[in-house]
């Protein structure tokens, strides 16, 4: 058995409340999830490539939120029609989408301490 080569975390998480951030659920991240699931076998990407449902990824506001790992690449304010586009470019062709990408500094993590760099 192999190892998968890349991960695409689907945010599926549903927040109650009047919170600003809102949440990825009511903006359609089940829906992108199976297109993902889809998309992915369809290409022949089965047990190479895995889509999971997430939980919150802490990038609310810009949502619905995916990440592909082990690259780190952040897309944000996805609908099922990009993600032909990011199997495509990104998955495939080794190049992710810039126009989905959540801007750097709008992304809520913090870079790593001196002497974490390059981990
Ligand atoms: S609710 Fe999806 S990133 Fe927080």
């Amino acid at each position: 058995m192999g190892e998968f080569h890349k991960h695409v975390f689907v945010c599926t998480n549903e927040r109650t409340g009047d919170d600003a951030r809102g949440s990825c659920s009511p903006r359609g991240a089940a829906e992108l999830v199976e297109c993902f699931k889809t998309k992915l076998h369809e290409h022949g990407l089965k047990r190479i490539v895995r889509a999971n449902k997430a939980g919150c990824l802490d990038q609310c506001a810009h949502g619905p939120v995916a990440v592909v790992y082990p690259d780190a690449v952040w897309y944000g304010g996805l609908v099922p029609g990009d993600v032909e586009t990011i199997i495509q470019e990104h998955i495939l062709g080794g190049r992710p989408v810039e126009r989905l990408r959540i801007p750097p500094e709008q992304l809520t993590g913090r870079p790593l301490p001196p002497g974490l760099e390059g981990r």
